[in-house]
């Protein structure tokens, strides 16, 4: 069948690096792709958010499954649009990608069903946002609740910062409408650890678990990025605390989905924090992570295409999603002053020196006449696998001294686990 994925990042080029290792592949699309991307795939100069654009196409084409990597084609409808063609699409309707689109709306779900999370407070004006200060202590975390390119949320150590914070999202509207409200949160300190799981509408399936490295510096400092690293399997997260992820977040989140007559397909990815061994949903996204894919699919070992087919169909089974029992790690490669500004352009050299214990991912490329040059932030994913984290970690870092180009920015602890674990 053939096969088209939406977006252009290093999420995406690993989605299509799996899907090709399926029989049922047969030509694979990619829009709008990047450098890395068109080497393995046909890319199709069309906007991840160009529904109709993308509709016509996958009418054109003879698409048997559209694959949609970012939140704003999700939150924008396209599983609707698709779906009222008669096309077959991989991702939640416009109803279920609401979660993302609103942090208020997930808070107001987790509350509704007493799923566990942080206490909050949403306001839509700055003045009552300020006030409801009062009623939390620092650090205090402030939300814009609408979709924000995973720069919605402010840590604020103290009254001052969480004041700056407000105002800069509502007043100066730094975030444009994502801001028009807040959520003001309880700070969880803890351990980090995502869930991602297929949903085929009635069933979910964790995938195996990862974590995410989510500042721009070592010793994770700095302010919060699209993602700098991240690692799978997430050896915190031993079978005593996934067992509790189950029952007290999983299950109550699949019931409740059921509860508000919502037919969630694709992937649900629950972030959580662990408190003192408690497990409190963070945030919904109703997409793949990026980084957390990269590592994820070199660990599946199921057939990609197979599972999407049934979580579209909604035949998802157990036994249909299955891991390799080894280690994986992915190190993002930015552009010097990322989440800054940061130049485009530059020369990357090196690729070709990184040999079959790694797999390069493209995130933020483009072919030029010079060759394959930086296009984005967060440029180059490099994975590795092993059997286990430190292997995994050694020939990532191994493929990382291989490549370069001018600004080239990383962080160097990526899944220095034991630095983390509290
Ligand atoms: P979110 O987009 O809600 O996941 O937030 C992005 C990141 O901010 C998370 O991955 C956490 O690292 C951090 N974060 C969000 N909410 C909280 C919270 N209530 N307490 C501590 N850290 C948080
Ligand atoms: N890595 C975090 C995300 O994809 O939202």
């Amino acid at each position: 069948m053939n096969l088209l994925v939406v977006g252009s990042g290093g999420r995406e080029h690993a989605l299509i690096y799996k899907l090709k290792q399926s029989p049922l592949c047969e030509e694979i699309y990619c829009a709008p792709g990047n450098g890395g991307i068109a080497q393995i795939a046909t890319c199709v100069d069309i906007a991840a958010d160009d529904l109709n654009g993308l509709c016509e196409f996958a009418q054109t084409h003879q698409i048997g499954l559209t694959v949609v990597g970012p939140e704003v084609p999700l939150v924008d409808g396209i599983v609707d649009l698709f779906e009222s063609e008669g096309l077959k699409i991989f991702g939640p309707n416009k109803e279920c990608a609401a979660f993302e689109g609103s942090k208020l709306l997930t808070k107001q779900f987790l509350m509704k069903y007493h799923i566990p999370t942080a206490h909050y407070k949403e306001s839509s004006n700055a003045q009552d946002a300020i006030a409801s200060l009062e009623l939390f202590s620092y650090p205090v975390v402030v939300k814009a609740d609408g979709l924000a390119a995973g720069k919605g949320v402010l840590i604020c150590e103290n009254r001052e910062e969480a004041i700056e914070a407000i105002e800069s999202v509502m007043v100066e509207k730094t975030l444009g409408d994502a801001g028009n409200t807040v959520v003001i949160e309880e700070f969880l300190d803890g351990v980090e650890t995502s869930t991602l799981c297929f949903l085929d509408g009635n069933t979910l399936i964790p995938m195996s678990s990862s974590k995410d490295y989510k500042r721009i510096f070592d010793n994770d400092e700095g302010p919060n990025t699209g993602g700098m690293g991240t690692y799978s399997p997430n050896p915190f997260v031993d079978e005593k605390l996934s067992e509790k992820i189950e029952k007290k977040i999983l299950d109550p989140i699949l019931s409740a989905l059921k509860q508000e007559k919502l037919n969630y397909k694709g992937v649900l990815y629950v972030g959580l924090m662990i408190v003192q061994g408690e497990p409190k949903v963070l945030e919904f996204n109703v997409r793949f992570g990026d980084p957390e894919t990269q590592v994820l699919m070199l660990r599946l070992k199921s057939d990609l295409v197979k599972i999407m087919l049934n979580v579209t169909d909604g035949l998802l089974e157990d036994h249909d999603v299955e891991w390799e029992d080894n280690a994986a790690v992915c190190v993002v490669l930015a552009s010097a002053g990322y989440p800054g500004k940061y130049q485009k352009g530059k020369v990357i050299k090196g690729l070709d020196k990184v040999d079959g214990t790694a797999v390069v991912f493209h995130a933020g490329t483009a072919l030029s006449e010079e060759g394959i040059v930086t296009s984005g932030g967060r440029v180059l994913n490099i994975c590795a696998s092993g059997s286990d984290l430190e292997e995994a970690r050694l020939n990532a870092y191994a493929a990382v001294g291989k490549v370069n180009f001018d600004g080239i920015y990383y962080r160097s602890d990526i899944a220095r686990i034991y630095e983390k674990t509290k």
